[in-house]
């Protein structure tokens, strides 16, 4: 079982994750760091759980959150940049989550192989073909005007293939069922917060990507790929080239012309489904 010593003594950071909370069961930890940012908390307070009742995905939808197997927490942040420039450090949780489980699995002993572990424009992490981690960023006025963040990060550790619902069995995965390694889940948070810290204060110094862009595009999945672009009203087809330095991505219609696509708008997809 997880608890707050172990996510404590994992913690390299100098800020992230300082003040620590953890329970065994909460409804969702996006709550619990929004409870934090209106009560003024600090900058980079963490809510881990181990299981949520109420877990909340993108669009609307529920996200899978059974005990023992995996991680569940929200880092809540008040970034000294100005709030359209929030969107974008999704995109920094997401490189920092897949450096954090390329650390784990590379102090394993597990050989990945390129490509087998990258990042699903905007903010999925991919192993397989398979989701998963999933980000949910969420923006809110402070009283005084300013603003604060909660990125919630769900990344499935060791949960088993079987124990996924069937109507997510195809594209949802975990790092066990793709590689058979167990991971230790303090151990992971303690790597997924450093990389963070790091690639915050790259963000936050130049306010956008520019700093990560390279690392960020390494990992991205669809890099070079043929995507489907899901419009609200039109769908097409065109070649993913990489992302602006404000993490949206740039892809290559069939008659040559560029086009730049903002997350939260369309979705994309593989040719041939999730990735
Ligand atoms: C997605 O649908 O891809 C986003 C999933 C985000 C899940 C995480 S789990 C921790 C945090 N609490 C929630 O209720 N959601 C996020």
């Amino acid at each position: 079982m997880m608890n707050k010593d172990k996510i404590a003594v994992a913690l390299t950071t100098r800020w992230a994750a300082r003040e620590l909370d953890y329970r065994d069961v909460v409804d969702s930890t996006n709550d619990i760091a929004d409870d934090a940012g209106k009560s003024g908390k600090a900058s980079g307070f963490l809510a881990v759980a181990d299981k949520q009742e109420a877990g909340r995905g993108s669009r609307g939808r529920s996200w899978v959150s059974p005990s023992e197997s995996n991680i569940f927490m929200s880092i809540m942040l008040r970034p000294d940049i100005s709030m359209e420039n929030a969107p974008g450090l999704t995109l920094v949780m997401a490189l920092s989550v897949a450096e954090g489980i390329e650390d784990m699995l590379n102090d394993s002993g597990y050989e990945l192989k390129s490509g087998d572990l990258g990042i699903k424009w905007p903010n999925d992490i991919v192993l397989n073909k398979r989701k998963i981690c999933g980000i949910l960023t969420e923006l809110k006025p402070a009283a005084d005007g300013d603003y604060y963040v909660v990125i919630g990060i769900g990344i499935n550790v060791n949960q088993k293939a079987e124990d996924y619902p069937l109507e997510i069995r195809e594209t949802a995965g975990s790092v066990f069922s793709e590689t058979g390694v167990i991971t230790d889940r303090p151990r992971l948070i303690g790597r997924v917060m450093h990389h963070f810290e790091n690639n915050y204060e790259k963000y936050v110094e130049s306010k956008d990507l520019s700093m990560l862009k390279a690392d960020y595009e390494k990992r991205l999945i669809n890099i070079n790929k043929v995507v489907k672009i899901i419009d609200p009203d039109t769908e097409y087809e065109a070649t993913a080239l990489g992302i602006t330095k404000e993490g949206a991505l740039v892809v290559r219609k069939d008659d040559g012309s560029e086009e730049v696509i903002n997350a939260g708008e369309v979705s994309v997809r593989g040719l041939y489904g999730y990735v």
